[in-house]
This record gives structure tokens, sequence and C-alpha cells, in this order.
């Protein structure tokens, strides 16, 4: 399934985002940015140590300390297919009233700001925080399509000038890489009713 808007388009699919050929892969990560499990995991087993060396940089510059949830950050991809990884943090879900949503919607907000300062013109996400952190399939969702196609619209809509230090949105592909049919069906359903276009 896919929706479009204007030159853009964004398309769900099944598959294990490391095998996903994009300008950047995002990396549902942790605060520390020293890798974990499921999405994380695979990433840096199959990147290689050199995704772990540019944390360990993006660390050291940040007093040792990784970064918040809600922000990301960008390194290379070692010896994955794609060409870089965005490392964003998602919200550990305590029930939906610690900010939660704000905190899921800014990692992706965050995400294509660095795409669009970077000039990328694709992108790979998975569904952050909808896995070891918790947060419900549907809702997360839901708040992962209408980031993404709110914040398109308005870099399309309304160019950036040359006042705003940012360059013109480049991103013409967005791309969900879910991992389970369960979570592909609740973005598809998700996608439907949205009406996006
Ligand atoms: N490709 C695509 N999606 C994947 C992959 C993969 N290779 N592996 C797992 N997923 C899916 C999960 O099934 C889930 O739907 O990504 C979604 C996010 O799950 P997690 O990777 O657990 O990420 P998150 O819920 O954001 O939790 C992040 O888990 O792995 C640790 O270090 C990570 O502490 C961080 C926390």
């Amino acid at each position: 399934m896919q929706k479009q808007y204007k030159d853009f388009v964004c398309d769900l699919m099944r598959a294990d985002i490391t095998t996903i050929k994009a300008d950047a892969i995002v990396n549902a990560a942790n605060t520390s940015l020293l890798g974990g499990g499921g999405v994380d995991g695979a990433i840096h087993a199959r990147g290689g140590p050199s995704i772990l060396e540019e944390c360990k940089q993006i660390r050291a510059l940040n007093g040792n300390r990784g970064i918040a949830p809600g922000e990301a950050a960008l390194t290379g991809a070692g010896n994955l297919p794609a060409s870089n990884v965005i490392h964003a943090v998602g919200p550990i879900y305590r029930g939906g009233t610690s900010n939660e949503a704000e905190i899921l919607s800014a990692a992706y907000t965050n995400c294509l700001k660095i795409a669009q300062q970077y000039q990328l013109i694709s992108i790979a996400f998975p569904s952050i925080s909808t896995g070891a952190y918790g947060y419900p399939v549907e809702e997360a969702a839901r708040i992962a399509l209408s980031t993404v196609f709110d914040f398109v619209r308005d870099a399309l809509d309304n160019p950036p000038t040359v006042d705003d230090f940012v360059p013109p949105l480049a991103l013409r592909k967005a791309t969900f890489v879910l991992f389970d049919e369960a979570t592909l069906g609740a973005y598809e359903r998700v996608m439907h009713a949205m009406g996006i276009s």
C-alpha cells in the first residue's frame, strides 16, 4: 500500500530493515546509542563496528551521553546496503500520560529534519517504540504516518527561505518497513483510515 502527496510517496512493506537500500534507514535506538536488541541489534550486527564507533563519537561530543527520547542522530551505515543510519529514540510507553505521543512524533520529525538537512531523497522507518518499548501499534502508526505527512506537506507547500538556513526538502520517498504481518496490517488500516493522498 502507498499514498502520495505531490511528488512524495510513502509506502509500507514487510521486510528486515537491514536489507533496505535507501539514503537512510532509521534505527529504533535507545538513549545510550550503544546498541541493544530488535532493530538496534540487527543494524549493529549487520552494519558492523563502524556504526558503533560513530555512535561513540557522538557521545564523546555530547559529554559522553547519548541522546534524549525524541532526538535523532546520523551515522554512516557500515556494511549495510543503506547509505546512512539515523538513530532515533522513541518513548517507552507508560500508559500514554507521560508525553509519549509528543516524544514519538518528535522522533519522526527529527529524522525528517536530518533528512532535509542532508538532502536525503529516500528514508526507511521501522515502527519506532512498538517493540521493547511497548507502544500500542495502531496509535503509534497514527502518530508516525500523520507526523510524516504533516512534515512533508508543510515542507513542500511552504519551501524554506534563504533565511531559514535549511535547504528545500529533497525527500521523495519514505518507506515504513514492518517486521511482521500484524504490524503491517495495523499500518495499512491506519493509512487507509487516514485517507492520506
Ligand atoms: N527490521 C524491521 N523492523 C524490525 C526489525 C528489523 N530487523 N527487528 C525488529 N523490528 C520491529 C519490531 O518487531 C517492532 O515492530 O521494529 C519495531 C520496534 O521494535 P524494537 O526494535 O524493540 O524497538 P523499540 O520498541 O523502539 O525499543 C527500542 O529496544 O532494541 C532495543 O536498543 C533498543 O533499547 C532500545 C529499545
